[in-house]
């Protein structure tokens, strides 16, 4: 381990000093946008305010005839738009390709001083972002970058999942991690076809009784992953997230599993159609009647200590802190959603 002081020291000779408190911003949803297609690159000034994040994607989706249009389109767009507060990303392809070093050498010259944050996929372990926090050091340095571009890991090996402390605590460049189920399941050997979500087979069955029917009830494949993502992220004050839901079909079933990512501690997921934006904003703004719940006891013990019986129910330091976490996030959502802060009365 490095020493603290040698932590946040530039990794290259005029590069960017590192963010020892990163940029507050809100992320509910990262919008993939395929660039290598003009259309959907004519969408981006649209997007820019329907969204909190868009995002390149270079990666898996994108067939490998494509991949140099989709850095050149990414590179385009990224210099023909104004994204004001709007996160702007990138996907790179995963380091072991044939197209991650260009990615990066094209990409942080041409746009480095507007991208906020550089999505790494099949992150296996800390060398890895050691290298790429080397590499961007070095480009930012050469480039004349004047603020540090974040890294994102996606977790979607099981490699990475067994060393995501390790990489959380890799650099002070982390941003966060999203959650990628569909590499993990195939990583993992698990047995599914899917792009996130549950299966119906992944059950826990009520025990028999004479009579009746047994009823099998669905339990959440991703449960232990996000649960042990959200920890290490936290503790190191990094940015969970969960990542796709491939059944653009089933948008009751992409709510529910982006609202147990949200109760667990995520503050976003990826918005792979455009029917996704509106579920992950609804999902990762706090709602209202929690809002106002939390505003009661924050009101209620002024100095966040002692306890008070509000609705019957108790509250301590520890409720206090809770709400506080909701108010937080309800009064990041309000100075970017004007009806939502009307909603919440912030
Ligand atoms: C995302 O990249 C995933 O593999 O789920
Ligand atoms: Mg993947």
């Amino acid at each position: 381990m490095k020493t603290p002081r040698a932590f946040y020291q530039p990794l290259a000779i005029g590069a960017p000093a590192p963010f020892r408190e990163p940029p507050i911003k809100l992320e509910r949803m990262i919008h993939f946008v395929p660039p290598h297609i003009e259309k959907m690159r004519q969408k981006v000034p649209a997007l820019i305010s329907q969204v909190d994040v868009v995002l390149g994607n270079l990666e898996d989706a994108i067939p490998a005839d494509a991949k140099i249009d989709a850095r050149r389109g990414f590179i385009q767009m990224a210099q023909e738009n104004s994204f004001g507060d709007t996160g702007l990303w990138t996907r790179v392809n995963c380091l072991n390709s044939p197209w991650f070093l260009d990615d990066l050498l094209e990409i942080v010259p041409a746009v480095g001083n507007k991208l906020d944050v550089i999505m790494l996929p099949k992150v296996e372990g800390l060398w890895d972002i050691h290298y790429l926090d080397q590499l961007l050091a070095q480009l930012e340095a050469k480039a004349g970058i004047s603020k540090p571009i974040q890294i994102h890991a996606i977790l979607e090996t099981a490699e990475g999942v067994k060393n995501v402390e390790d990489i959380a605590a890799a650099s002070p460049r982390m941003h966060g991690m999203s959650l990628g189920p569909a590499d993990l399941a195939a990583s993992r050997g698990m047995k599914t076809t899917r792009v996130g979500g549950g299966h119906p087979d992944y059950v826990v069955l009520a025990d028999a009784r004479e009579n009746e029917p047994r009823t099998g009830y669905q339990q959440d494949l991703w449960h232990y992953t996000v649960a042990k993502m959200v920890d290490a992220c936290l503790s190191y004050g990094l940015k969970p997230f969960y990542g796709p839901f491939g059944d653009f079909s089933d948008p009751a079933a992409c709510e529910a599993q982006f609202r147990n990512a949200f109760l667990m501690g995520c503050l976003g997921a990826w918005s792979l159609h455009p029917t996704q934006i509106e579920i992950a904003k609804q999902v990762f703004s706090p709602e209202p009647g929690e809002v106002a719940f939390a505003r009661k006891i924050l009101d209620a013990m002024p100095d966040g200590t002692g306890a008070v019986m509000i609705d019957g129910k108790m509250q301590d330091d520890a409720t206090w802190k809770q709400a506080k976490v909701i108010v937080d996030l309800a009064r990041q959502v309000a100075a970017k959603d004007r009806d939502l802060a009307e909603v919440y009365g912030l």
